[in-house]
């Protein structure tokens, strides 16, 4: 393990440093197609440092322009404007009219439309009303020239899959007018197929063959950026006017160059302008020090249309990875929870990336409030930035939405690659194949973050969207649209070999579990619910609604489900390296070493802290052991099932009791007690699952002697004696930093407590695990130490100070006692002959 995991470590760096230094070289993007035209003008105009030509004289094979009258005002009136040379001519058409452009890369093209109202002999273009639309689709609807007093640029993104593109001008009376047309190519990949839907959580696909409408793009941080220092001569707008409390950001920049990688943003994605200024939460300000609020951006968007939102972010502010976590909102809804941006990057600072959202139709309100806050995650620094947005609206455009900015734009500086020499050709081998390698696992990581895409029986959601030019709402996935992925039962029994026992991987209280190989070769894990109750389903599908609002890092993610005939079915991400038990012990895999061990115990601590805060009532597992904690190919811990039967009993028959769910061995005895739960149980939960983790052995073992059958019972032994290290698993025991192990041991001990009140919240082991890891670095890393201090500083609420509060568990062995004697009130029914009756049943 420990090789792979350095190998992977050196690839990455090589092929980042590779990947830097081929982007050195390559700087911009050369569109296939570019047509600029300033329409009614008979000569060529410099823009910037883009040649735009004059549609009055034409003649050009791969450009015609319709016949229409030639107008022009003063140069006074348009003196004012970014780009005056673009707005003092205009055609006008009295009758329907198209220019018509040969398309040499068929793929996604910006079409910029560009239009000044003014006055030209008897026309007055503010009386003129029209569309605007190509061979498939409406651009503009409704045009109304009253509507504008400036110049107004219109940009659409649109995927033309033919050999020519034709521009229709269509006046409603008779009057349309058109002051400058840009076709561009864009690079294809500028678009994903897929994104996140923000309410509920869920994948979107089929977004290649949308056409959008940019309604705001925003470079958070700075003032303008002007298309002649765009990489696509795009314009990004400061985002001072939209910012609802300025008072509480600061506007942050850098100077040090970015590290692009491949499989996240590119040069093209947005130029490194937007990437490395930021508006960042103003949190280290002395004045709001360790205070937590949100920074908030308020837009304008007309109801009922499906918008695309995309976030820029690119960390220019950390020192190290893994320092800056924050939360982002889209109007009530949080779309990305305790997101932290080096997990994405490799480790890597100052690396763009960028994060697609679908806001549905039925959620857009005509303003639309953007934030960002702090995690909730105690002990982790207030804090929170955004490089850029862009706000995209759907096709089925209508006329009067307003669009940001306006001008002319010019020519790439480096429209050609310069020299490429022979060395470089070379790099470029080596890159496109590190590159190819790194892309897969990127491809990987992603796709597991989110909703894996795939089709099912060939269907995917966006092929029940309607795509007519006048849609104006776009319905997700149909009826079911809030339930993520449904599958055909048929699907699944191809998946899964007709549910082979042969591919059983686990059997469950719901079910059993089965591995599967969707057609397009996406490993899912397939876990059947009992089919012989019928009166589930509606629970089940509440469940499901419930599962698919859920998404993070540490949760194994659902893909989708089943409900036909009456089958109970849900789909997961397939872990390659399956439980966390089976790495522990029994079943003869490599061992892991305490750092893997303590990095996995802070993943699966993560996804029960998301659990139990990120929403608003908080969902409590019930069913934390190590056999719940799985983990993937890079033996990131995921929490696995979560949620279920919380709501409906019926989902839950074939477990061992309605009323006690949870795994003997790892259940909270106030639960007995009291019946009642909290998330305190799943923190006792996990106070065994550490102790597993620690001493490798199975938390129940009746072939031990009678004193060391229960792990937790045992274990708290040597921790009240202080002895701790005499239980440790013997294969990690001399590489454990005695501090590490002392800080380890409390926090289990803490997790263990008799009263539900006295345990840590799931943010506090959290904290406590990241400290035990910091503690097992500090040796090798001097600025370890600084880092351990900070995080210590940062929290006092939880920690005074470095040194461990002395035995405050001084009162504890007392308590034992009043608490095997709580125990022993419940009538007739001892702890341990409960723990009988349970195994019997449960038959594990
Ligand atoms: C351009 O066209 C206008 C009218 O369409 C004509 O008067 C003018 O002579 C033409 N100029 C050139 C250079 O062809
Ligand atoms: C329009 O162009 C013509 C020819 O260049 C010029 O004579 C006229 O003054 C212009 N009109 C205005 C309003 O500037
Ligand atoms: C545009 O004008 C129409 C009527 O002429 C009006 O209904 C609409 O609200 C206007 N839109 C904007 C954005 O001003
Ligand atoms: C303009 O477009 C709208 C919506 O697509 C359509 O209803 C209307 O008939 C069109 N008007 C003209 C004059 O083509
Ligand atoms: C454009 O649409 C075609 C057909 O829908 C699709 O195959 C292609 O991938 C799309 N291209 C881009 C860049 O989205
Ligand atoms: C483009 O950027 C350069 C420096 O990067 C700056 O000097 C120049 O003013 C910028 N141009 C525009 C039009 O913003
Ligand atoms: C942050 O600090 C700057 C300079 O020290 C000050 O001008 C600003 O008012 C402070 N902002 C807040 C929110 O305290
Ligand atoms: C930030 O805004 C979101 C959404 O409105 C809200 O749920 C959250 O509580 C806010 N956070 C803070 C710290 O105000």
């Amino acid at each position: 393990m420990p090789e792979r995991v350095c190998y992977t470590k050196a690839s990455s760096f090589l092929t980042l440093v590779l990947i830097s230094l081929l982007y050195t070289c390559s700087r911009s993007f050369t569109p296939t197609d570019n047509y600029l035209v300033n329409c009614g003008s008979s000569g060529n105009t410099l823009v910037g440092t883009r040649l735009f030509v004059g549609d009055a004289n034409l003649t050009s094979k791969t450009l015609s322009a319709p016949k229409g009258i030639i107008a022009n005002t003063t140069t006074n009136s348009v003196a004012s404007f970014d780009s005056p040379s673009l707005y003092q001519t205009a055609r006008i058409f009295t009758n329907p009219s198209s220019y018509s452009f040969q398309i040499q890369q068929q793929g996604r093209h910006f079409i910029r439309l560009h239009f000044y109202p003014f006055v030209y002999q008897n026309y007055d273009l503010s009386t003129a009303k029209f569309n605007v639309s190509t061979q498939d689709i409406t651009l503009l609807a409704s045009f109304d020239g009253k509507n504008i007093s400036g110049p107004m640029l219109k940009e659409y993104l649109v995927n033309i899959t033919r050999g020519s593109l034709t521009l229709s001008f269509v006046p409603f009376s008779n009057l349309a007018f058109v002051n400058a047309i840009e076709v561009v190519s864009v690079p294809d990949n500028l678009i994903l197929d897929s994104a996140q839907t923000i309410n509920p959580l869920s994948q979107y696909n089929g977004l290649s063959g949308q056409a959008f409408e940019t309604v705001y793009r925003v470079n958070m941080g700075i003032p303008k950026v002007t298309p002649d220092n765009d990489t696509l001569w795009r314009t990004w707008v400061p985002d001072m006017g939209f910012l609802q409390n300025q008072d509480l950001t600061q506007w942050v920049s850098t100077d040090s160059k970015l590290h692009f990688v491949e499989g996240l943003a590119t040069q093209e994605s947005a130029p490194s302008i937007v990437y490395s200024t930021a508006t960042e939460l103003a949190s280290s300000n002395t004045s709001t020090v360790g205070a937590k609020f949100n920074m908030t951006w308020q837009f304008d968007l007309q109801e009922g249309y499906t918008y695309m939102l995309r976030f820029h972010f690119c960390d220019i502010v950390s020192k190290s990875a893994g320092q800056l976590i924050f939360d982002v909102y889209v109007g009530p809804w949080a779309v990305l929870t305790d997101f932290e941006l080096s997990s994405l990057t490799y480790n890597s600072l100052a690396t763009p990336l960028f994060e697609d959202f679908i806001l549905s139709a039925k959620d857009s309100t005509s303003k639309l409030s953007i934030s960002i806050g702090p995690s909730k995650i105690v002990n982790v620094q207030p804090d929170g930035i955004l490089n850029g947005l862009e706000i995209f609206k759907f096709d089925g455009i209508s006329g009067t939405s307003t669009i940001v900015g306006h001008e002319g734009s010019r020519i790439s500086l480096g429209a050609v690659l310069g020299i490429v020499g022979a060395g470089v050709i070379l790099l470029v081998v080596i890159v496109v194949m590190l590159g190819a390698i790194r892309k897969r696992r990127l491809e990987k990581q992603r796709s597991s973050k989110i909703w894996t895409p795939f089709s099912v029986n060939g269907l995917t959601n966006s092929q029940s969207l309607t795509r007519s030019s006048n849609a104006t709402t776009l319905t997700l996935g149909g009826q079911n649209g809030s339930l993520g992925y449904r599958f055909g039962f048929s699907v699944l029994l191809e998946a899964t070999n007709h549910f082979d026992e042969n591919w059983v991987i686990g059997v469950g209280g719901f079910g059993k579990v089965y591995k599967g190989t969707l057609r397009d070769g996406t490993r899912v894990a397939v876990k059947r619910g009992n089919t012989k109750s019928h009166q589930g389903i509606n629970e089940f599908r509440t469940e499901i609604e419930l599962l698919s609002r859920l998404r993070h890092r540490h949760l194994v993610s659902l893909v989708g489900y089943c409900d036909e005939r009456n089958e109970m079915i849900l789909v997961y991400e397939y872990m390659e390296n399956g439980t966390l038990k089976s790495h522990l012990y029994g079943s003869g895999l490599p061992f892991l070493t305490w750092k893997q061990r303590l990095e996995i115990c802070i993943g699966s601590a993560r996804g029960l802290h998301y659990l139990h805060t990120g929403f608003a009532k908080a969902i409590i597992h019930r069913d934390v052991k190590s056999a719940n904690i799985l983990l993937d190919e890079n033996l990131m811990a995921k929490v696995a099932d979560f949620g279920l039967s919380k709501t409906g009993p019926e989902l839950d028959q074939t477990h061992v009791s309605t009323a006690v769910k949870g795994s003997f061995g790892y259940l909270d005895p106030e639960y007995f007690r009291r019946q009642q739960l909290t998330e305190k149980s799943d923190v006792y939960s996990f106070g065994v699952v550490l102790l597993e983790v620690l001493c490798a052995r199975p938390v129940i073992d009746p072939t031990l002697p009678k004193d060391m059958v229960n792990l937790a019972e045992w274990a708290m032994k040597y921790i009240r004696k202080r002895e701790l290290i005499q239980i440790v698993d013997p294969k990690i025991a001399a590489s454990i930093r005695p501090d590490s192990l002392r800080k380890f041991g409390e926090t289990a001990e803490k997790c263990l407590a008799d009263n539900g009140s006295e345990r840590p919240n799931m943010g506090d082991v959290l904290w406590h695990l990241e400290y035990a890891l910091q503690l097992q670095d500090v040796e090798l890393d001097e600025s370890g130490v600084n880092s351990i201090k900070l995080i210590a500083g940062a929290s006092h609420e939880l920690e005074p100070d470095l040194v461990p509060p002395p035995a405050e568990s001084l009162d504890l062995d007392t308590e034992e006692e009043e608490d095997d004697a709580k125990l022993n009130d419940i009538p007739d029914v001892s702890m341990r002959r409960v723990f009988s009756q349970l195994i019997k049943h449960e038959g594990r």
